[in-house]
């Protein structure tokens, strides 16, 4: 009897189950009224008294061992099931939430592209920058008060030599010298990217924006040239009705130099408090490049002469979609961003 109840206890022990059935038809053959244990309960009954206890015992270990086995095995098969229950293969899939194009991403892929049909490619330069390229090459004098019009945030302060300050680019126009220090003309380029000034966050100004800037030089080029591109610019950007008109101004890297202005594009050129009734808003600089410009990045400016212009995408993307208030185009309100889903 001791020997047949250590063997089915190592077998017990040893039991095995690959699913839920399989587990059921291991507590009938061990388990049930008619299983192996209780076989062995009938037997009990012709144990010598003088054994009972003993007997007794072990094949209450043998049951209370082959109930917590095939408890566990139960146990793992059940919880799985649990799971699957869960599942309803049947429903729809969650939908994919897709994000929407920033508008300071559409309204510089629209600029891009306008001036692309017109043979422009795309430069870029470091935002991290020397006062070099962001202002001596483009003719700032050391002591200039055009230097003012920028308030620059400085990296690394060079009291020897005010031309190798690291600092971080105020306006795009670097990107004008960097490409013709690296390229005879012509040069056709177009120039997006991120500016840095040291001004006081508002809901008109901040410390970071955006600009487009192109730049054109090659033999005979004039301004009736960069009129002619402004134009069109302007007509496709804000549509076929668009007049412009240029006012004269002041930039050091360019001689003459312009601003120009649009025909309101919310009242159409009548008057609004958009415009401030003049029917006008203005929306960038532009000029002829100053020959002192060409020389200084290496260009004959006998030979050559070029235009450039700069304009800043905010503004651009104000006029196109009236946002009120500056700080919205990097504060990453969804709110907001979901407005532009249908845009482009
Ligand atoms: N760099 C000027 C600014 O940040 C914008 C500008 C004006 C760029 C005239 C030009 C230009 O290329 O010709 O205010």
């Amino acid at each position: 009897m001791i020997a047949k109840i250590e063997q089915l206890l190592r077998e017990v022990e040893a039991l095995e189950a690959g699913n839920a059935e399989e587990v059921e038809a291991l507590r009938i053959k061990y388990l049930s009224k008619k299983g192996a244990i209780n076989a062995l309960m009938a037997d009990f009954r012709a144990v010598p008294a003088e054994q009972k206890k003993e007997v007794g015992m072990r094949l209450n270990e043998l049951k209370t061992k082959a109930q917590e086995k095939i408890a566990a095995l139960k146990d793992a098969f059940d919880s799985q099931d649990t799971h699957a229950g869960d599942l309803d293969l049947t429903r729809t899939a969650y939908p994919v939430g897709l994000g929407t194009r920033h508008p300071l991403s559409i309204v510089r892929s629209e600029i891009i592209d306008i001036f692309a049909r017109q043979g422009f490619s795309i430069a870029e330069g470091p935002e991290v920058e020397d006062d070099l390229h962001v202002y001596t090459k483009l003719n700032f004098a050391a002591d200039h008060p055009a230097r003012d019009m920028q308030d620059t945030f400085f990296i690394d302060v060079n009291e020897q030599d005010v031309t190798r300050n690291i600092i971080l680019r105020s306006h795009t126009s670097s990107v004008q010298v960097r490409s013709m220090e690296h390229a005879q003309p012509p040069i056709r380029i177009i120039c997006p990217g991120r500016v840095y000034r040291n001004e006081a966050i508002s809901y008109r100004a901040h410390c970071f924006f955006h600009q487009v800037e192109g730049l054109y030089v090659d033999k005979g080029v004039s301004f009736t040239d960069l009129k002619q591109v402004l134009l069109l610019f302007a007509q496709e950007m804000f549509g076929p009705d668009t007049k412009i008109r240029l006012r004269p101004s002041y930039f050091p890297f360019t001689e003459p130099s312009a601003e120009m202005d649009i025909s309101c594009n919310i009242c159409g050129g009548k008057g609004c408090p958009f415009c401030k009734h003049t029917g006008w808003v203005e929306i960038l600089g532009c000029g002829m490049v100053d020959p002192a410009v060409l020389d200084a990045c290496g260009i004959d400016s006998k030979v050559y002469s070029g235009y450039a212009l700069g304009m800043g995408i905010e503004r651009i993307a104000n006029l196109k979609y009236r946002v009120s208030d500056l700080r919205l185009f990097s504060e990453n309100d969804v709110r907001f961003l979901r407005e532009f889903e249908a845009a482009y």
